[in-house]
């Protein structure tokens, strides 16, 4: 059974890849960063052929309004369009828990209209809503910050972590299509101020949290149980103490963050080359060849671990080329953390642009 995951380099999608693929499962990992871009259809053909089930998990770079509704509905049509011809079998969908109940919001208003543009499509189909990720208080944080202070609704969520979302569109995948929407939250019901403020003290950052009615979620003003999951629910199994314990706290035991410190440096040094640009985005930086606008490798900042999609031929020639370079579902690896990892990291950027330089040819094969 061929799996395709659309946004394989996301929260939710490297994580569906890496557990799927240490199941065994046959996986294909697309993104723009693999030469598959579900917007404009280029490559997705390639990618789906053969495929019995599509996980769609990417999402709009963008933020404004209009460009959202443009995102989702075009590649929905298009991923649709493509999995109908290739005969796929099942049409997996990442939504977001209470988007219905929030209309002033163009992006929740953009993932309702692609809701239906499922349900009325050619696929079976399980559209799964999740909960906002604990992956993403950072990018809520900073949406909320002005100078030094983060002001948030107070209006109750129940975070989930992206693992326990992965683990969740992993079953599914398993499954027969629902041809329906599954909810999926964490264990806990949070105020969205408490949550920010929760995360931000465990990773000493200064900035001060209030909870303010008026302030907006997703660009909206958020009535307390607007996000909250239907009956019937899956609920996450980690807790925001045991993630913070995991990610934040451990990067801050020993009163700094190596893992951004490091990261930080190498984005700097990476934004000066002549041919490639770094992009921040909440938790990720994505750095992109100059010229072609393409993404070459995504640096996650909590965990300081580096992606470089590659196709499959290229994967085995990069394991014999570092020690450090380490073969995943979809691409190369580079763990910053260990003493040697930014300048193992550096040189894999180093290689990859090079090799979208001067031998684009080679990256055009198959993922
Ligand atoms: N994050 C949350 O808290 C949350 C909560 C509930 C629901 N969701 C839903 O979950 C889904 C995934 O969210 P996420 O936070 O995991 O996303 P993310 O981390 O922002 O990743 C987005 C992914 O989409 C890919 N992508 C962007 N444009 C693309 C294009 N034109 N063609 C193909 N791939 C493209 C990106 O890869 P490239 O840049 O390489 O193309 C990346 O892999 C979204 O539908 C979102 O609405 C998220």
């Amino acid at each position: 059974m061929k799996i395709v995951v659309i946004g394989a380099t996301g929260q939710a999608g490297s994580r569906l890849m890496s557990l799927l693929s240490g199941h065994g499962r046959e996986t294909v990992a697309a993104s723009r960063a693999s030469g598959v871009d579900a917007l404009t259809g280029v490559g997705l053909a390639d990618a789906i052929a053969g495929a019995t089930v599509v996980v769609d998990a990417c999402d709009s770079p963008t933020r404004a309004d209009g460009a959202v509704r443009e995102f989702f509905a075009t590649t929905t049509a298009n991923l649709l369009a493509a999995g109908a011809a290739a005969g796929v079998r099942h049409h997996v969908a990442l939504s977001v828990v209470g988007a219905d109940r929030v209309p002033d919001s163009g992006y929740l208003r953009a993932k309702v209209a692609q809701e239906e543009a499922i349900r009325s499509g050619p696929l079976p189909y399980t559209i799964l809503r999740a909960t906002p990720f604990f992956e993403l208080v950072d990018r809520i944080a900073d949406a909320g910050t002005d100078g030094g202070t983060v002001r948030l609704p107070p209006a109750r969520v129940r975070p989930v972590a992206a693992d326990d979302v992965a683990a969740a569109l992993g079953a599914i995948v398993g499954d027969a299509p629902r041809r329906t929407v599954v909810d999926i939250a964490g264990p806990e019901a949070l105020g969205l101020d408490d949550l920010v403020r929760r995360v931000l003290r465990a990773a000493a950052d200064p900035r001060v949290v209030r909870a303010d009615e008026r302030a907006r979620f997703l660009g909206a003003r958020l009535e307390d149980g607007a996000l909250r999951p239907g009956p019937g629910a899956r609920v996450g199994r980690t807790r925001l103490a045991d993630w913070l314990e995991r990610t934040v706290a451990a990067r801050t035991r020993h009163g700094t963050m190596p893992a951004r410190r490091d990261a930080g440096a190498l984005l700097r040094r990476v934004d000066a080359w002549p041919h490639a640009r770094v992009e921040r985005r909440g938790p990720r930086a994505t750095v992109r060849d100059e010229a072609g606008g393409r993404a070459l490798a995504v640096l996650e900042l909590e965990t300081g671990r580096l992606i470089a999609p590659l196709p499959r031929e290229l994967v085995d020639t990069a394991r014999d080329l570092h020690p450090l370079w380490r073969p995943t579902a979809g691409g190369v690896t580079v763990d910053l953390s260990s003493p040697a990892g930014p300048a193992a990291a550096e040189a894999l950027l180093r290689w990859r642009l090079e090799l979208e330089l001067f031998a684009p040819q080679a990256l055009a094969a198959s993922p």
